[in-house]
């Protein structure tokens, strides 16, 4: 089967689909290709802002359905008379970076599909297409969602919470109805880098020999060129690198605080938003590189939209008002205000008898952090020039150098901050497990 013929199995075929490929096989791009010249009437969701600027017209899960942050219970969203009229137009469901997607996250979903459409088949009988690569980063859960995350499923561990192993998608009906295709192109390096692709495959597989990263520790730096983005294993290590390259910023330094406000003061109070980033005191200079971190309304910015500071206008000497921000590939900067953010946590909801979640508290601050440097989980799906990939004390998450290395289209657009070991090469447990299973229904594309 080639690529075209998948097209055309997406246009006319009605099973359900899921389409794997390795990093740079071009599902996100078959996928635009599709949508270009598609009569069907399709929604295309992804799990995250970043994944979504891959397809333009795609939106997270948390807004075509009306999710709310944390765990979502079934029973919680309340919907939209626009998301009630796209999910009973729709006949296909397509899911960019699937493979990212909580279980939790995807039985709502197939639970809300059925009840508006008033369809008790999987999906409401909507056909359901997914696409992404299970030998990448599995879905994150906060250590908070953790134990409710485990309660509605099973208590199963942590890395396998994908959509794989959910309710809604292991019901023999859906299995029976499905195709599986795994794309064989690899269009992200150029063809001549014949050797980093190989290398590349066995990371992604977990079948690195010691010659292997011989090759790719060549790649180890002393001294971080300039101007390269780094992608770093943890949050502190990516808040550290920011901070180096904003303390040489030249011109005046700002900050903004973000103003914190409890819904309810017997909360498990500060541990809660630690890790928010709208709870940080964001440094600003005009010159800054930054990132968003949400998505707006209009979608002129999304989680992951990254721009630089152009100029910053204060209220008075101190206190910063606004921003102007010239977004990535964009000619005219856009103003930036600072916004309120709620956290929601889940809670024992007695009057009604069943888990809920709520919201403790709001913070307002600017909805952008430093841009430097982002983690190797931000970028998933993304395509870049060069990168610089620090460890730190080494990979933690299965899929997590895969993830790292395949970022850059060259070998020679890679460098390493620290040399690698071969425990840094962690592969999904779950993703084994799946393709053992479903190995004689998985079929092979080739390009076009
Ligand atoms: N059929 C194709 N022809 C030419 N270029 C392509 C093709 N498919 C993909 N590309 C290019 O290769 C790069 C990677 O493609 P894409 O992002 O679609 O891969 P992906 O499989 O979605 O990867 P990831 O798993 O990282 O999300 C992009 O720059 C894209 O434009
Ligand atoms: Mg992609």
């Amino acid at each position: 089967m080639t690529y075209d013929d998948l097209i055309d199995e997406l246009e006319h075929g009605s099973k359900h689909l899921l389409i794997f490929g390795r990093a740079g096989a071009g599902k996100s791009h078959l996928i635009r290709a599709f949508l270009e010249q598609t009569n069907r009437c399709v929604l295309v969701t992804a799990p995250t802002g970043r994944a979504t600027m891959e397809i333009s017209g795609s939106v997270t899960n948390h807004s075509a359905f009306c999710l709310r942050p944390s765990v979502a219970f079934p029973w919680e969203p309340v919907l939209t008379r626009e998301a009630i009229e796209a999910i009973q137009m729709m006949d296909t469901w397509l899911l960019d970076e699937a493979s990212m997607v909580r279980e939790d996250i995807f039985n709502t979903i197939d639970s809300l599909l059925r009840r508006v459409r008033g369809n008790s088949a999987p999906f409401g009988g909507v056909r359901f297409v997914g696409t992404g690569d299970l030998w990448q980063l599995p879905p994150v859960t906060p250590e908070l969602e953790a134990t409710y995350v485990a309660a509605l499923t099973g208590g199963r561990r942590k890395e396998s919470h994908n959509f794989l192993v959910s309710r809604a998608f292991a019901k023999p009906e859906v299995f029976q109805n499905l195709a599986i295709h795994e794309l064989r192109g690899s269009f992200r390096q150029e063809p001549d880098e014949m050797e980093f692709r190989r290398i590349l495959d066995r990371v992604r597989l977990g079948s690195v020999v010691q010659t292997d990263l011989d090759l790719l520790n060549s790649r180890v730096i002393r001294r971080n060129p300039e101007g390269i983005p780094l992608l770093t294993a943890t949050r502190k290590l990516r808040d550290f690198y920011n901070a180096l390259a904003i303390k040489e910023l030249p011109g005046k330094h700002f900050v903004s605080e973000p103003e914190v406000n409890w819904k309810e003061r017997e909360e498990p109070v500060q541990g809660l938003i630690d890790d928010e980033p709208a709870a940080q005191t964001i440094p600003l200079v005009v010159g800054m590189r930054v990132m968003f971190f949400w998505n707006h309304p209009r979608r002129i910015w999304v989680n992951g939209t990254t721009g630089t500071i152009t100029k910053i206008v204060t209220s008075n000497e101190k206190v910063v008002a606004r921003l102007e921000v010239l977004i990535d590939g964009q000619e005219t900067p856009v103003d930036v205000e600072r916004q309120d953010f709620q956290v929601f946590v889940p809670y024992y909801n007695s009057t009604q008898g069943k888990d809920c979640t709520k919201s403790v508290v709001t913070i307002t601050q600017f909805p952008v952090e430093p841009g430097y440097a982002a983690t190797i989980h931000k970028s998933q799906g993304r395509t870049m020039e060069s990168a610089i990939v620090d460890l730190g004390r080494g990979a933690f998450a299965p899929g997590q150098l895969y993830v790292a290395l395949s970022r850059v289209k060259s070998f020679k657009g890679l460098y390493l901050a620290t040399p690698l070991r071969i425990e840094d090469c962690i592969v999904s447990q779950t993703a084994r497990a799946f393709y053992e299973r479903a190995w004689s229904k998985i079929r092979l594309v080739v390009p076009t």
